[in-house]
């Protein structure tokens, strides 16, 4: 594999085959945040989240020429605008909606709009340590002209425009952010891949001006490649519809309608009373991971040589009740003289994503909390055995 190491990353993905006839002593792939934890919901949803394409259907490039964004299939438009309202962790009301193959094209497309076009040097993109792994290489991997990562937001002293990337919660920690820079010149790109009930109390509807979301965190479907921003600023949303256009001449259909379908299903488990047959998906989520964290603070305490981050309680405007944060991450940290934990892990046989891809130290490692069963029990099993 090469220097990026983005999520979906599949050479490494591929030693855990299904996740299933794992034996004791099997290598546990934790790499990447693949979601695949979501497959036994979807599974259980059958019929219920499935559509049919025939042959002739969604041949046109075009998916609504009224409106800014061309290829965004209104039917999804309709499941986004449902689902935020549903979960109430953004503001809607007067946003463009721009489909993108995965929020990693809109990241792209975002630096591109925000990106002032006749700039002498490139604009400086910063993120606050611990940042997420793939923002460096993505942001400089065609060696643009118009955009440099220039690091840790924390450090950055340049009297210069820039643009700040705020992920919350944050992977790989967890924690709720704000930008940390906060000057004038500044503009702002919100990464919220992860603000869902699963994951954290919902406290509030965000409002701000470019914010990225995506199925892959949301419901699991990661493999369907649709994200969606919500954007405040005319301009900035032709400009990300550009990108994109010029990019992959839009986002599949096929993929539209089938993220439609999956909103829809999550959306319907809360209509009529829940008396439709379909299963509550956030809570469902949510008691997964409130279980997997639990049996992981287990195995540490049992373990002693490590240290996981600890979330506060807060009010949950969805689930009108007070929790704390389940992430989708486990930000594992050794408090033994154990120097590069990525590599100690490994000699245990399990996979995980050293902190100096994080901008952080190697001491620290990044471990996911969402794949399938079989894996993490493997996971806490041995983890709980390593002194
Ligand atoms: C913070 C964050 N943003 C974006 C992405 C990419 O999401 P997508 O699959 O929609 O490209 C990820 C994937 O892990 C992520 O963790």
């Amino acid at each position: 594999m090469g220097s990026l190491k983005a999520e979906t990353s599949i050479s490494k993905g591929r030693c855990n085959g299904t996740g299933k006839n794992l034996s004791p002593d099997s290598l546990i792939n934790l790499d990447h945040g693949d979601p695949t934890m979501y497959e036994s919901f979807w599974r259980e949803m059958g019929e219920k989240s499935t559509i049919v394409i025939l042959g002739w259907q969604l041949m046109s490039y075009f998916s609504d020429v009224r409106n800014l964004c061309w290829f965004l299939e209104p039917e999804l438009a309709k499941e986004i605008r449902k689902l935020h309202q549903l979960v109430g962790n953004a503001e809607i009301n007067d946003r463009h909606i721009i489909v993108g193959n995965g929020s990693s094209q809109l990241f792209q497309a975002a630096l591109y709009a925000l990106s002032p076009p006749d700039a002498s040097e490139p604009i400086s993109v910063v993120s606050a340590v611990p940042y997420y792994s793939s923002y460096p290489p993505v942001t400089d991997y065609l060696r643009s002209e118009l955009y440099r990562w220039a690091g840790d937001a924390y450090t950055f002293k340049k009297d210069a425009p820039y643009i700040e990337l705020v992920t919350s919660p944050n992977n790989p920690d967890g924690f709720t952010r704000e930008a940390v820079v906060n000057r004038s010149r500044g503009k702002m790109v919100h990464d919220l891949a992860y603000y869902w009930p699963q994951y954290t109390p919902i406290t509030s509807a965000v409002d701000h001006d470019l914010m990225l979301f995506t199925v892959s965190k949301c419901t699991g479907h990661a493999g369907t490649r649709i994200g969606w921003a919500l954007v405040k600023d005319r301009e900035v949303a032709i400009k990300m519809t550009k990108f994109i256009e010029l990019n992959t001449i839009g986002v599949s259909k096929d993929s539209q309608l089938r993220a439609a379908k999956i909103l829809n299903t999550v959306c319907e488990g809360y209509e009529g009373g829940n008396t439709n047959g379909v299963m509550r998906f956030f809570e469902y989520g949510r008691r997964l991971m409130t279980e997997r964290w639990e049996r992981l603070r287990e195995a540490v305490r049992k373990s002693t040589l490590f240290s996981l981050p600890e979330f506060q309680f807060e009010f949950c405007n969805f689930d009108r009740e007070i929790r704390s944060a389940h992430p989708a991450f486990a930000w594992l940290k050794c408090e033994g003289d154990i120097e590069d934990l990525e590599m100690f892990l490994r000699s245990h046989k399990v996979l995980t994503r050293s902190g100096k891809h994080f901008g952080a130290d190697p001491r620290y490692v990044r471990a996911s909390m969402i794949d399938r069963d079989e894996t993490f029990d493997l996971f806490v099993q041995r983890l709980s055995t390593i002194h």
